[in-house]
């Protein structure tokens, strides 16, 4: 199977919607009150959800009249976070199509349709014209990406001289197997995972500069540690990330424990800027 389609196939839930708007009626809300705040648990399928999303987006400098790009959006929960937290307008980009057949709807719901479109379609070869956006952002993505040298190269074409791209990945560190599946793969075959000097010398190939990087491991093992406790999401709310990945649930988050306190992979920010 082409790469991408197994990707997709990975993601891919079947009853998506309807899942969310059960877990939106046990919340005792309906899709006109549910909120983006409701939709957090479900809606930001990376390691930290809304809290290590507000740290990130912190760092781009986000502003009303900036045209965002949201990288690999899935559901798009980051999407509606950064329009409606700094009022911006967002367009986000996936794969999958499930995802984004379910965000759209999601964006409706919490009123944020006007300010946030979804589409679907590979990010290492978009639609979009060139400069097309003030700045981008990839919430682990990348961990899917097989050529990031297209993908780096192609951000840069979308943004404007000035504009920054913030990337949040799961990062290759150390030696060693990593322990299967994953959030983002079930077995090394579909794992695209690389180090943070291949995202470095890849962004700084297509003629970005580096302004920041950070390891998040120690707040990835609080997140995970918290993550399991709560029954890997069940317990603290009907929205949890359990939705997304189901029964495996249990087995991916123990296997991203280990994965990271072994130092294998991290999560890791990386910001960069494309000169003026
Ligand atoms: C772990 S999810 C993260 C989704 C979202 N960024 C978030 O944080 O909630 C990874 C997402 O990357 C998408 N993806 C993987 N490869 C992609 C590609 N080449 N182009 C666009 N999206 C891709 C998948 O479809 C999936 O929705």
């Amino acid at each position: 199977m082409p790469h991408n389609d197994a990707v997709e196939s990975h993601y891919s839930h079947g009853e998506l919607l309807e899942a969310i708007r059960s877990g939106v009626r046990q919340l005792g809300k309906t899709s006109e009150t549910v909120n983006v705040e409701d939709l957090a648990p479900v809606d930001e399928f990376h390691i930290g959800g809304r809290i290590a999303t507000e740290a990130f987006l912190d760092q781009l400098g986000l502003a009303t009249n900036d045209h965002v790009l949201d990288v690999g959006c899935g559901l798009g929960g980051a999407s509606r976070f950064a329009a409606q937290r700094y009022g911006c307008r967002v367009t986000g980009i996936d794969l999958t199509d499930d995802y984004v057949q379910t965000g759209e709807v999601l964006c409706e719901w919490v009123g944020l349709g006007d300010l946030v479109s979804l589409d679907r379609g590979d990010a290492t070869a978009t639609p979009y014209e060139d400069g097309a956006f003030d700045k981008a952002f990839m919430l682990h993505v990348g961990m899917n990406i097989e050529n990031k040298e297209l993908l780096a190269l192609e951000m840069f074409r979308l943004l404007r001289p000035g504009g920054r791209l913030g990337v949040y990945d799961v990062m290759r560190m150390g030696d060693g197997d990593l322990r299967f599946p994953v959030p983002w793969a079930t077995s090394s075959g579909e794992s695209r995972v690389s180090t943070p000097a291949t995202y470095r010398g890849t962004l700084e190939a297509a003629g970005f500069r580096v302004v920041a990087e950070n390891n998040r491991s120690e707040f990835a093992m609080e997140f995970f540690t918290h993550l399991q406790a709560n029954g890997n999401g069940a317990a603290s709310s009907p929205l949890g990330l359990h939705v997304l990945m189901g029964g495996s649930a249990p087995e991916k988050v123990r296997n991203m424990i280990e994965n990271v306190s072994q130092g294998r992979v991290a999560p890791v920010e990386i910001i960069v800027e494309k000169p003026a």
